[in-house]
């Protein structure tokens, strides 16, 4: 579609999603001075093409209207000043560029709206919404399908990642014996075969000197057999090795240095160690854009002659969701997870705003697992766990492997989850309902089957909760056959238009449903 046409397109399906969504909005304020600007700057508003004129005037005489008669919410007139700048500078930008707005709306409106998206305050808001946002985005997928766009191309993460990494329970207190030992301890307790490969060295491994000729040096303490020994070592089991650095002078830690300005170099001295994945952090990075600096290791990675898996771990901060397919295989969308049930709640939920950017080769990341690390009980160990598989998220083990107790090791090695995560559909489930604690999420596998979780957040109450075939993707008159994958049984029961299911405390159910009429 040539782009013109595309612009036109886009501008009059968000006009006409901002007139729609005006219903029911209304500070009076705010609205006034949203007309205001309105007006005055749809006299300059860029309009390629005539015939486009004549709707836009339409719409925006309606919008208009809408924003006349409503009274209300002030976060509804204030959500619609920033979608319409954002509509009215994207008829100026590339469509690469129509992509990011769409998903800066949609986490402006979340971060500051904390409210929106759930039914029981405005349900005709929310949907309206989706709309001009799908529609966007479909438009964007035409045109991405016609520029295959992805840069790296190293034919990795076509299902997320899954292995282990040393940062959550060691942090920088790592040694070869304690990789070495994680390694072992992936076979031992049978987490290897069931895909957890990538044995992750994070902060913490190097000095702080680069050699005379520039190059990283493992800590000599720490590391006296050196990352390539530990590389063969692991290899030698089946398994692959990650390492970590920076975008940045320094590491977090701040104890060795990044790789800002050494990419190439760091590049191949990572390939000749055998090393296979790259965690890429974002600290001490003297306020360079995100953009300047990661797609430079992208390149240093795609010369360096081993595929490397590139884990951008930028935190979110400047929606990595929206570049991050051509730069890396996946992206951290949030800043760092405590082992803690809110913290985790909300990485995931974030982490959720940016599911449609997901797919085969480039994954949203909300960071690693805190599974047996102590600090949440196992039914809501349960619940992270099955959230970060349904959302299709790197499985990264994050406890000491070695030290595991069986409910910890139960958790992990639920096959059936973990098929849920590694479908080869690759599209992540969403939270697609949410009333009050109680939230459904779903997404499509292979097959014609649909993941289903059930989420009670309450601490204090059981529930009596409803996954709707309406909500989670089924026609209402398909007849399915439900698989608890916790219980591990497939229910004696067969299942039209809904399943309901009482939920305990801080607990959640999730099923696979196979549609069998
Ligand atoms: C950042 C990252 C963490 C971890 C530490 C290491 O905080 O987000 O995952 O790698 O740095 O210092």
């Amino acid at each position: 579609m040539p782009h013109a046409e595309i612009e036109v397109l886009i501008q009059n399906s968000g006009l006409f999603s901002l007139c729609n969504i005006s219903y029911g909005v209304g500070d009076k304020e705010l609205i006034s001075a949203f007309v205001e600007r309105w007006h005055a700057e749809t006299n300059s508003f860029h309009l390629p093409i005539d015939k486009s004129v004549k709707s836009v005037s339409v719409s925006y005489l309606l919008l208009f209207n809408n924003l006349r008669m409503c009274g209300g919410y002030a976060w509804g007139a204030a959500a619609l000043t920033h979608l319409y700048e954002q509509l009215r500078d994207a008829s100026y930008f590339n469509t690469k560029q129509l992509g990011s707005y769409v998903t800066l709306v949609q986490a402006w409106i979340y971060e500051h709206f904390s409210g929106m998206g759930r039914r029981d305050i405005n349900p005709s808001y929310d949907e309206h919404l989706c709309f001009v946002l799908l529609v966007i985005l479909r438009l964007l997928k035409n045109v991405e399908s016609q520029h295959g766009r992805n840069l790296l191309s190293n034919g990795l993460g076509a299902t997320p990642p899954m292995g282990w990494n040393s940062w959550n329970h060691f942090h920088e207190h790592i040694n070869e014996t304690i990789i070495r030992e994680a390694a072992d301890a992936l076979v031992s307790s049978g987490l290897s075969e069931l895909g957890y490969t990538y044995v992750n060295i994070d902060d913490g491994w190097g000095e702080m000197s680069r050699d005379l000729d520039g190059n990283l040096v493992a800590d000599k303490t720490k590391f006296p057999s050196g990352i390539k020994a530990l590389a063969d070592y692991v290899h030698e089991n089946g398994l692959k090795l990650g390492i970590y650095s920076d975008a940045g002078y320094y590491t977090c830690a701040k104890r060795m240095p990044g790789s800002l300005g050494y990419e190439e170099q760091d590049a191949k001295t990572f390939a000749s160690w055998g090393v296979d994945y790259l965690k890429y952090d974002n600290c001490n990075n003297g306020g360079i854009k995100p953009l300047d600096r990661y797609p430079i290791m992208t390149r240093a990675l795609m010369k360096a002659g081993r595929p490397i898996y590139f884990s951008i771990c930028e935190w979110g901060d400047m929606h990595p969701a929206l570049w991050g397919y051509p730069v890396g295989n996946s992206w951290r969308t949030t800043d760092d997870i405590t082992d803690n049930w809110e913290r985790m709640l909300s990485r995931i939920d974030t982490n959720d705003v940016y599911a449609d950017f997901a797919k085969p080769g480039g994954w949203n990341d909300p960071d690693m697992l805190e599974v047996g690390n102590g600090g949440m009980k196992k039914h809501e160990y349960i619940v992270h766990f099955s959230l970060w598989a349904i959302s299709k998220a790197p499985l990264l083990v994050g406890c000491d492997p070695g030290n595991m107790t069986d409910d910890t090791l139960e958790i992990l090695s639920n096959a059936e989850v973990i098929a849920v995560n590694q479908d080869p559909l690759g599209i992540q489930g969403k939270k697609v309902r949410m009333e009050g604690a109680l939230e459904i999420w779903a997404g499509p596998l292979s097959e014609y089957r649909v993941a289903v979780l059930i989420l009670n957040k309450y601490g204090d109450r059981h529930a009596v909760i409803s996954a709707e075939w309406d909500d989670i993707g089924l026609d209402p008159s398909t007849v399915v056959e439900a698989r608890d994958l916790w219980e591990h049984e497939i229910l004696k029961r067969q299942f039209v238009g809904k399943l309901t299911v009482t939920v305990e405390p801080h607990s959640c159910k999730m099923y696979v449903l196979k549609p069998i009429a």
